[in-house]
């Protein structure tokens, strides 16, 4: 990729996640300024722990759903999380997060030379009618079941943003992606691949769906990465394209695989089929191989090879960190409380920071990125658990408990960390956090 003398610079959304911080990887290699935005709905800190330690890496804690804090002329919006449990989860926050990201990039790019990447699905296919699937195919979907909050607002999406280039020449690239795996999936966001291998190396039986003849095509990361880098420079762009591998396999011959891979001896357990899981799922990849030269080059052998030696280390080092009591979720899960209980559980939520930077500071309990999961974790939860609180007309003298406790807080953070995770975390509670709470106040009763 050219780059002249001055780094072009790239927003990625989603960056935490799965394919957003193998991105993040490979646009740092090619010599972009990358800048990571992702509120950590699914992503993981861990998974940027390479990039973060590169000095051309910036990353922002925030929503895609909210005025977007930087600029960028190439964005790759991946913020949205993708496995079924995860969507399923928050059902309302997948669906804005489709919708109003893609309005809020339009926004942003609307009248500038910007270029926005945006990660649709072979999800808009639904239960495919049409076997492989060809973008030229509407696709077969339920607008009100359980996946529809993904499926239906991956296509609105690509509705607004199509609109946008129509309207506006936004450049606006459509692609739809199709099942990708890799080292870094989280083990358990319920995603084929990654359960299997997961069930495999901690000796449990793999659990199949219906009887396994349904079929998928997996891709590995790298190879939609390279796609990915193909659609954002390739002129002119005629969207939206499938990027997949259209190897197709069952689901039956991939749990086989997995056993041979991991040399397992579990059993399969089978279970009935979940509700408007496809039959069969492969890319049409003809429009990809004439615009983008594009051809996936990792068979499923090796992709898969690869996958568990990344799996097995990091089964590895979680062992480590329990035996050495490394604790990784917040003591309490700040998750939809009132805010009347917040106030009172805050103090103990305080004291759990605490401890994770003392447990730092001696240095023998835990690593400076395993402090910073913690800690920016929890604080991004305390954010998100406070705008969801304040939605339920919290009194000024509520609102003033918390406050006070988080200037503590912060007051604390500034006096002890010297270090750049410490940095973060303090601009967080103070330009963010403590900004919203006194607006907060301001339009309370005394
Ligand atoms: N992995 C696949 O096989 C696949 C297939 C088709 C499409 N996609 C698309 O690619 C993108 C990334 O998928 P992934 O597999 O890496 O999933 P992921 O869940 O690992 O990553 C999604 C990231 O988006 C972040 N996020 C969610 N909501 C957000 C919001 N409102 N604001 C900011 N960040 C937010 C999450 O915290 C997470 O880090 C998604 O848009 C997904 O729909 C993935």
């Amino acid at each position: 990729m050219g780059l002249g003398t001055v780094r072009r610079t790239v927003l990625v959304t989603g960056a935490a996640g799965f394919l957003g911080s193998h991105l993040c990887d490979r646009l740092l290699a090619e010599g972009f300024e990358v800048v990571g935005l992702d509120n950590l709905m699914t992503g993981d800190l861990i998974n940027l722990d390479a990039a973060g330690r590169h000095p051309h890496f910036h990353f922002e804690i925030g929503d895609v759903r909210e005025k977007l804090p930087v600029y960028a002329e190439l964005v790759f919006n991946f913020a949205c999380p993708a496995s079924p449990i995860h969507y399923q989860h928050d059902p309302y926050a997948t669906l804005t997060t489709s919708v109003l990201g893609a309005q809020r990039l339009i926004e942003m790019a609307r009248g500038r030379n910007c270029t926005i990447v945006h990660a649709s699905t072979s999800e808009v296919y639904g239960d495919p009618l049409v076997h492989p699937q060809p973008e030229s195919y509407w696709g077969n979907v339920n607008p009100i079941g359980e996946r529809s909050c993904y499926d239906e607002g991956k296509r609105c999406a690509e509705t607004l943003l199509h609109d946008a280039y129509r309207r506006w020449r936004v450049d606006a690239r459509i692609v739809r992606i199709f099942n990708t795996y890799g080292p870094r999936m989280a083990f358990d966001d319920g995603r084929v691949v990654s359960s299997f291998i997961t069930q495999a190396l901690m000796g449990q039986p793999l659990t199949v769906f219906g009887d396994g003849a349904q079929s998928r095509s997996f891709c590995y990361v790298d190879d939609l990465v390279e796609g990915l880098l193909r659609v954002a420079t390739v002129s002119p762009f005629e969207g939206p394209v499938n990027l997949g591998n259209p190897g197709e396999l069952t689901i039956k011959d991939l749990a086989t695989l997995v056993l041979e891979l991991t040399g397992a001896t579990t059993p399969i357990a089978w279970r009935g089929l979940p509700v408007d899981d496809p039959r069969k799922r492969k890319p049409d990849i003809t429009k990809a191989r004439r615009l983008l030269k594009f051809e996936p080059e990792v068979d499923i052998r090796d992709g898969l090879v690869r996958t568990i030696t990344n799996f097995r280390e990091r089964l590895a080092a979680m062992a480590n960190q329990r035996q050495r009591g490394v604790q990784f979720a917040p003591a309490i899960s700040l998750d939809r409380q009132p805010l009347r209980d917040l106030a009172s559980v805050l103090p103990e939520y305080v004291e759990h920071v605490r401890s994770c930077g003392d447990a730092y500071r001696t240095g023998e309990r835990m690593t400076a990125a395993e402090r910073m999961i913690v800690v920016s974790e929890s604080l991004g939860n305390l954010h998100n658990t406070l705008v969801l609180a304040l939605n339920d007309a919290p009194t000024n003298a509520e609102l003033r408990a918390v406050d006070d406790q988080l200037c503590a807080l912060l007051a604390e953070l500034g006096q002890a960390q010297a270090d750049q995770d410490g940095v973060r975390i303090a601009d967080l509670l103070e330009h963010e956090t403590l900004p919203l709470l006194a607006r907060c106040r301001a339009e309370c009763p005394a």
